[in-house]
């Protein structure tokens, strides 16, 4: 039984709508319903009177210092203290900070219930398949019994369990998105050197890929990483570090090396319209913070589009996902369509890397477009094919 304290969201599933974009979710939550394993409710108690393992997957949002906001967790383990079976386990699987698990047991205050840490590593778009074939399972417990309990739950997926304390365990998860947020800040950042030396980074990031060491995942340049996980557990592990004595310097030149990245494709934009922004109109390809996903939270997309009209542009969006009435995007035009979002714009911007928009044919863009002229933040076109129409093709590190 899964529990939200949002009644709309828990009314939808309940009726069989999925509230969020997520590929083959709607098929997997029919097929749970429809066998009966599977229900929604927004009583604690409902789901938990007669379970063996509560799974607590709340939001821990930044706080206004940075530190991870643990709000939504401490009043979520309060609902449960109460109403938890005796012997039952609680397994946090929200991104918290190092010593969380002890804070949910204070919370608890039940000695005869044990927290167990099981990091999540899902990606948004991809989650079920990542549920399904996970590089690695952690659980952190010091209960050697409890620790295996929650283990076994996992039986039959075929990954590796590494089984630890609790404090490794949530330390593994930050230091896991630190470090893949390091290589994209990384390759960003010899994407811009490649510019000013004439070198094309799809090379480089092949020429990377093969050695083993290095591994060829996550080194796609782009307009900066974004979503609801790297900005604010970057942001967190810096805090953490401070709080545990040490200054974590490299983690903030990765995040000062994204936030320059933005900047890097706003002056790419305002270079391809003569050097001024002003009441010039930006087609905008795309604004979620990653394809397959409906998520504006912390998008580059968005923060480039507010960096833009900050300088008196005109955005006329499209997104496959976009739902206008999001409060973060107000003041975007958003159109239905990656043609309406082109006409009669000066610059066309590709800022998300939906398929869809590699299937549209310059030459129809030709059409309807003021200039001829396109910032690709994904090097997500076919830069020939775009060439071959006529327009100026300007990407990222080529
Ligand atoms: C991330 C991690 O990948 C998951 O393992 C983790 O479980 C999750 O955070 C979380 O903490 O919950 P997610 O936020 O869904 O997952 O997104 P990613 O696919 O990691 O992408 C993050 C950002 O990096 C996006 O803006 C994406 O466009 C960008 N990115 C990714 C690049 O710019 N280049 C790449 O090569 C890869």
């Amino acid at each position: 039984m899964c529990v939200d304290i949002v009644e709309a969201k828990i009314k939808k599933l309940q009726s069989g709508r999925i509230p969020i974009v997520e590929s083959g979710l709607q098929d997997l939550v029919a097929e749970g319903v429809a066998s009966g394993r599977l229900s929604f409710s927004t009583s604690a108690e409902d789901a938990v009177t007669d379970c063996e393992i509560v799974f607590l997957c709340v939001p821990t949002p930044e706080g206004a210092d940075g530190s991870a906001d643990l709000s939504y967790i401490q009043a979520a383990a309060r609902a449960l203290a109460p109403v938890l079976p005796p012997g039952s386990i609680v397994v946090n699987k929200s991104t918290v900070p190092v010593g969380s698990t002890k804070v949910v047991e204070n919370e608890l205050s039940r000695s005869d219930v044990i927290v167990v840490s099981n990091p999540e590593f899902l990606r948004e778009g991809t989650a079920i398949q990542d549920f399904l074939k996970p590089d690695r399972i952690v659980v952190g417990s010091d209960d050697q019994d409890a620790a295996l309990r929650v283990a076994e739950l996992y039986e039959g997926v075929g990954a590796p369990v590494l089984v630890t304390d609790p404090a490794s365990a949530e330390t593994i998860k930050y230091a896991a998105n630190a470090f893949l947020a390091t290589k994209i800040s990384y390759i960003n950042a010899i994407a811009a050197i490649c510019e000013g030396v004439g070198a094309d980074i799809r090379d480089v990031v092949l020429g990377l890929g093969y050695d083993r060491r290095i591994g060829n995942e996550f080194l796609k340049p782009g307009p900066g990483w974004g979503g609801s996980c790297f900005p604010k557990d970057t942001k967190a592990l810096v805090r953490i570090a401070e709080d545990a004595g040490y200054d974590f310097g490299l983690l903030r030149g990765v995040i000062a090396v994204n936030e320059q990245q933005f900047g890097r494709v706003v002056s790419k934009i305002r270079k391809a319209v003569g050097g001024s922004l002003r009441q010039k109109t930006i087609g905008i390809w795309g604004l979620s913070f990653k394809a397959g996903t409906d998520d504006l939270r912390d998008s580059p997309a968005i923060e480039i589009c507010r960096q833009l009209s900050e300088e008196g542009a005109d955005l006329r969006a499209f997104d496959p996902t976009a739902d206008p009435g999001q409060p973060e995007l107000s003041g975007i035009h958003v159109v239905a369509t990656p043609l309406e979002a082109a006409a009669g714009a000066d610059v066309l911007a590709v800022l998300t890397e939906w398929d869809e928009f590699r299937l549209v044919d310059p030459r129809e863009v030709v059409q309807v477009i003021s200039g001829r002229r396109v910032v690709d933040a994904r090097n997500h076109l076919d830069r020939s094919q775009w060439r071959v129409a006529g327009f100026y093709y300007q990407g990222i590190g080529r």
